[in-house]
Order: structure tokens, then C-alpha cells, then sequence
């Protein structure tokens, strides 16, 4: 038998009501804040990585699937979509319309990494991206709108983690300090850091190898060398955050794993999925849309981990199920002919409906119906056809009351709305 590829997944429709109610949330919350949606293309030009997320990350460099394209382009699945939303906004002139744009999007990206729990090589992501505002108001209602999707979706036991990264003012003093840092214990450094040590002393920091970790513990923190105004900065959002009650920790090495950002960083993370502990991440990176080949435009976004968010809500026993508010129990030919007309009225009039056409007994039938956990059996036989009426029992109660069919689909409107008592 033919099986799925290592590190990609099946989403299973006992899953799917937990994804449809992160989705859905998560598009409600963002409309409610001026975000309007953005569909792009899961193919882009491999350039568009490169010069983004940067030549020397863990993505760039190990994990992207690249292969060619027409011609001699190098085409990639893309590995996130900030990159792409950016893409979007500047070949769409977007910024001509109105250099604000709020912007969300919703699909999967790909990552060649070792699969393991909470780390799959296509997850899904639910990115949300401001262009035009530089306040650091948007970077801290960012975060805010965070805070909000998770109490929405009753999720507990999450950390707001926030750092800054400086400008390219003050990085550079920075970098050199964490280069000197890193000179001096470049023996206890892995392979990659050994490489990126020079010339990208920032993704040091993120190495996980542990040899990494404890050899960066004395190096020095960005917040200690923001300019003046990255600190205004830094201190405006922490304030804001203040404000609107959101409790976070300033994280001194949370650099993230891409190379655009500037000023804010942040990330939600989860102490319930082992190593991989954010489930949301993003921050500002104003460079990034002259960078790509627009105008000077500042730039703040997150992306969430649908993935992770589906594995804790699992794990903390949410379960949002779609169950048939009614099951068309038939006995007979003609009493299946009438199931087949009624399924299709009923479901017309919204009523989730699960009609059987197998011509099975009464037993088989009703096991059935417990199976899908349908509130409402409707059983039909010759008898209830001539007597023009048929029987609906409530599978909690037990209950049941009988209905005459001439008024029968909007009786069962009326029931699967408000059930028996009303
Ligand atoms: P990121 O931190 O690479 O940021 O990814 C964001 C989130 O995607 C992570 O916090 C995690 O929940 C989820 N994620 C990442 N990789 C995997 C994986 N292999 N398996 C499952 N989930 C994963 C970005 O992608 C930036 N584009 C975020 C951003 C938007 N920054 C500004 N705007």
C-alpha cells in the first residue's frame, strides 16, 4: 500500500471541527479588526525566500522543498507566507490603493524538518500583516489580537514571550558584541554556528544544540544596545501591552528564525508540546518591503501554528463535533423513497441531515444513529405512510412524539432549533 510521505499528515474528519472553529475564530477576530483576507499561491520563486528570510537561516539553507521550474527559475513550496503577502503587496501595488493594508491569510507551508511532535514538513498557518503603520500600538494590538484568539478558543497555559532586535542603527554595535562573545567559545559551537558565527551572529542564538545553548548563555542582550528610539519603541508596546492587562516576559534570546525582523519580536509559547513551544510568532520588519523591491514601507505581522493550536486543544479535550441534528430511520422500499425526498428537503431547509438507503432492520438502524450521535431519529415504516405521520424520538430522553408528515419538515426545523421542551 502506498503510503503518505514522512512528516506530512492526514486531517481526519474527527479533527476537522477543531480546525473549522480555529479558522473561523480566527477570521472573525481579525474582520473585527479592520483585516481583510488575501489568497496567494503556494509556489513562489525561490529568490523570494532567499532574499527575505535570508541566506543563512535553518529555513534557507536545510529545509526548503526547491526544485526547478520553466526555464531556469528555481521554484519553492513556500515555507511561510509573510514573504509572499509582502510579494503580493508590491507587485499588486497595493500600497498605490492605500499604503495601509491589513491583510490575513490561511493555507499551508512546507519545511523539510525533523518530523516530530508539533513540528510537521506541511502545517498550516494563520498569518495575519500590517503594512504602512510604524506605531508601536499596531505591534502591541498585534499580540493583543493574539491574546484574544486564544481566550476565544479557551486555550490556557500560554506565555507571551517579547524582545527587540534593534534597527540597523543599533544592531551593528550588537552583532559585534555577540561576534566577540562567540570568537571566544567558537570551539563549543556546532558546525552551522561555527559557519554563521561571522556572519550571522544573531541565528546563534537560535540554535537549539545544546552545546550552542550553554556556550551563548554569557552573551550579551540586544535590549542593553537599542538606540533611543528602539527603546521608545520597545517601551511603548510593553506599556500598551500593560494597559490592556496582557501579561508577557522580556526574553532576551528570542531572536526568531527569520532574518527580517527589526525592533518587536514576539512569540505565544506552550509548555504542553515539548520541544516545539510556540504556537504563534511574528514581529515587525519595516526593511523588508524596499527590501523586496517596493517603497519604504514599515511593516509588523504574526503567523499562528494551526497545527500546534489543533494538538493542545486535543490535548486539553476540546472536541468540536458536526453531528446530523436528525437520522432518517426507513423500513421498506417506499418508506427509503420518502428518506431520499425528505434528506433532501430537510438539508434544503438547514437541517443537518443523515438519511440511510441500505434497507437494514430497525436494530441496525438505530445502532447506527448512535454512532453518529444524531440528536433526533426519525423511523419511518409502511404503517407511519399510511397513518401520514411519522415517529421522532430525542437519543438522550429517549423521548418521543409523533409528527404529522404533512408538516414534518418545518416541525423538524423547529426541533433541531430549540428540541422537544419548546
Ligand atoms: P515562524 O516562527 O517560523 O514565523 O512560524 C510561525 C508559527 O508556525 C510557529 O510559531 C509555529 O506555531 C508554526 N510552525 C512553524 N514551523 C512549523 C512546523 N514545522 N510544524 C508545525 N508548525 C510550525 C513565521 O513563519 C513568520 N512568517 C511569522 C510572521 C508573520 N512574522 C511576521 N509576520
Amino acid at each position: 500500500m502506498i503510503q503518505l510521505v514522512r512528516g506530512f499528515k492526514d486531517i481526519l474528519p474527527d479533527e476537522i471541527g477543531i480546525w473549522n472553529q480555529i479558522e473561523q475564530t480566527a477570521a472573525d477576530l481579525l474582520n473585527l479588526f479592520g483585516f481583510k483576507e488575501i489568497r496567494l499561491p503556494i509556489l513562489e520563486k525561490t529568490e523570494l525566500f532567499q532574499r527575505s528570510i535570508g541566506e543563512l537561516t535553518d529555513i534557507v539553507e536545510k529545509e526548503m522543498y526547491t526544485f526547478p521550474g520553466s526555464r531556469d527559475e528555481m521554484l519553492t513550496l513556500r515555507p511561510e507566507a509573510t514573504a509572499s503577502v509582502v510579494r503580493a503587496y508590491i507587485q499588486q501595488r497595493l500600497y498605490a490603493v492605500d499604503p495601509i493594508q491589513k491583510l490575513f491569510t490561511m493555507g499551508p507551508m512546507f519545511r523539510k524538518e525533523r518530523p516530530q511532535k508539533g513540528r510537521y514538513r506541511q502545517f498550516y498557518q494563520i498569518n495575519a500583516e500590517v503594512f504602512g503603520i510604524a506605531s508601536p500600538l499596531m505591534d502591541a494590538q498585534l499580540i493583543i489580537i493574539l491574546s484574544s484568539l486564544f481566550m476565544r478558543l479557551n486555550i490556557s497555559g500560554l506565555c507571551v514571550h517579547i524582545n527587540s532586535l534593534g534597527c540597523p542603527e543599533c544592531r551593528p554595535a550588537f552583532k559585534k558584541a555577540l561576534m566577540e562573545t562567540f570568537a571566544a567559545v567558537s570551539q563549543e559551537l556546532c558546525a552551522d554556528c561555527q559557519r554563521r558565527r561571522e556572519k550571522n551572529p544573531l541565528r546563534v542564538l537560535d540554535c537549539k544544540v545544546p552545546s550552542c545553548r550553554q556556550a551563548i548563555a554569557s552573551a550579551p542582550a540586544m535590549t542593553d544596545f537599542l538606540c533611543h528610539a528602539c527603546d521608545t519603541h520597545f517601551e511603548a508596546v510593553k506599556a500598551a501591552l500593560g494597559q490592556q492587562g496582557i501579561a508577557y516576559v522580556v526574553n532576551p534570546w528570542l531572536v526568531r528564525g527569520l532574518d527580517y525582523y527589526c525592533r518587536t519580536a514576539f512569540e505565544i509559547q506552550t509548555s504542553q508540546l515539548g520541544a516545539q513551544n510556540a504556537v504563534a510568532g511574528g514581529g515587525r520588519y519595516d526593511g523588508l518591503v524596499q527590501t523586496l523591491g517596493g517603497p519604504s514601507v514599515p511593516a509588523v505581522g504574526f503567523a499562528v501554528g494551526v497545527d500546534r493550536l489543533v494538538d493542545i486543544m486535543l490535548q486539553q479535550g476540546k472536541c468540536v463535533e458536526s453531528v446530523p441534528d436528525i437520522f432518517i430511520a426507513p423500513l421498506g422500499d417506499a418508506a427509503v423513497q420518502k428518506a431520499f425526498e425528505w434528506s433532501c428537503a430537510l438539508s434544503k431547509a438547514g437541517v443537518r441531515t443523515e438519511a440511510d438507503f441500505t434497507g437494514k432492520n430497525l436494530k441496525a438502524l438505530m445502532k447506527r444513529a448512535d454512532r453518529l450521535h444524531a440528536r433526533f431519529v426519525l423511523m419511518v415504516g409502511e404503517r407511519e405512510l399510511e397513518e401520514k405521520a411519522v415517529v421522532v424520538r430525542d437519543m438522550e430522553s429517549k423521548k418521543q412524539i409523533s409528527v404529522p408528515i404533512e408538516k414534518m419538515v418545518e416541525e423538524i426545523q423547529k426541533l433541531a432549533r430549540n428540541g422537544f421542551n419548546q
